[in-house]
């Protein structure tokens, strides 16, 4: 109830106004951004890579409203990817990218053209992207630009959300690429996803038997110890190695499992977003864990 509160608040104009106004805000935020600047990410990737830990780089921002604003994300992602060539990490360092950023909802041929010029630039790095999937109205669209994409970068990957009716026939159709399996950060209705915990956890499970048992290469993006057992298992029955599959997991949560994870050999990538414009994503963080809400809440208080 409280996390959908916060959901909805996340696409609130007005919260958003509230929330960013706070001048402690700030302090919270760097608990999940690695900060606003492409020196910030170089900085973060740096460090996690050093660990050896695999990243992948959001530049923050979504639901943009004019041909401009996806321009500069364009430019963002160009840059970034500029300033990671001569780490020459490869696929270690890899960017993640949300289609409504780019124009998907204005016009979604050059969303596909916009993604097209980043994917371009990944591969001059030797490096490749993941498309996000955001609320279930975009889904059709995402997976359609994805295909097309895929003629000339087969590489691309997408994120697959465990919590909606149809991502069981998602994953069968994609069990061939790479995909990111997730339980889903948005507000559903209960006409295309699983409301209940249990639910979401179940059809996780179900999407990754299909995903593992695949030729394809899952990524398991989740913090649940339970799902990560279950990913050992299921990587055992279906003979899969080690470089075959990779964990995945978000900046700043969970960072000893994550050590944990790459000191025990598996492959572990982490989520590493920056920019400024981190209040969606900081509110999904929030929605998901109450904890963090009371954290959020001391800070502003300063104690
Ligand atoms: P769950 O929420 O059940 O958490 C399991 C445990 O992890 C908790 O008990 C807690 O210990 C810890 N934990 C989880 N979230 C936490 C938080 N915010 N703060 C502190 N601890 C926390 N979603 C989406 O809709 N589209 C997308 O493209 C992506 N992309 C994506 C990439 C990556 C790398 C990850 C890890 C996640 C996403 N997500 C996403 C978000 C995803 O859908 C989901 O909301 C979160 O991962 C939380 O779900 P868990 O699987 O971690 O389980």
């Amino acid at each position: 109830m409280f996390g959908s509160l916060l959901l909805a608040g996340s696409r609130s104009p007005l919260a958003r106004r509230a929330v960013s106004g706070f001048p402690l805000t700030r302090k919270v935020v760097e608990r999940f951004v690695a900060g606003e600047s492409p020196d910030d990410a170089v900085t973060a990737t740096r460090r996690l890579t050093g660990a050896g830990l695999a990243v992948t780089i959001d530049h923050l921002g979504e639901e943009v409203r004019d041909t401009q604003a996806t321009i500069d994300a364009v430019k963002a992602y160009v840059t970034l990817l500029g300033a990671l060539r001569p780490l020459e990490l490869g696929r270690r360092a890899e960017v993640s990218v949300k289609l409504s950023a780019l124009g998907q909802a204005l016009d979604a041929p050059m969303a596909l053209d916009n993604a097209r010029r980043i994917c371009e630039a990944a591969r001059d790095c030797g490096s490749t992207v993941t498309l996000d999937m955001e609320d279930h109205t975009t889904v059709d669209s995402t997976l359609e630009i994805l295909r097309a994409l895929r003629e000339d970068f087969p590489e691309t990957g997408v994120a697959i959300q465990a919590y909606l009716f149809r991502s069981e026939g998602d994953c069968r159709d994609l069990a061939g690429s790479r995909v990111r399996l997730v339980k889903g950060a948005y507000s559903e209705p209960a006409t295309v996803a699983y409301q209940k915990k249990a639910h979401v956890d179940m059809a996780y499970v179900r999407c990754l038997k299909i995903l593992m048992e695949g030729t394809g290469y899952p990524m398991v993006a989740t913090h649940d110890d339970r799902l990560i057992a279950i990913t050992e298992l299921l990587a055992d029955r279906n003979d899969r190695d080690r470089d075959s599959y990779e964990y995945q997991m978000l900046y700043g949560i969970r960072t000893d499992k994550q050590e944990a994870l790459a000191g025990a050999g598996s492959r572990i990538r982490v989520y590493v977003p920056y920019g400024d414009d981190w209040y969606g994503y900081f509110m999904r963080r929030l929605a998901e864990r109450p904890a963090n809400v009371g954290f959020f809440l001391r800070s502003l208080r300063g104690k």
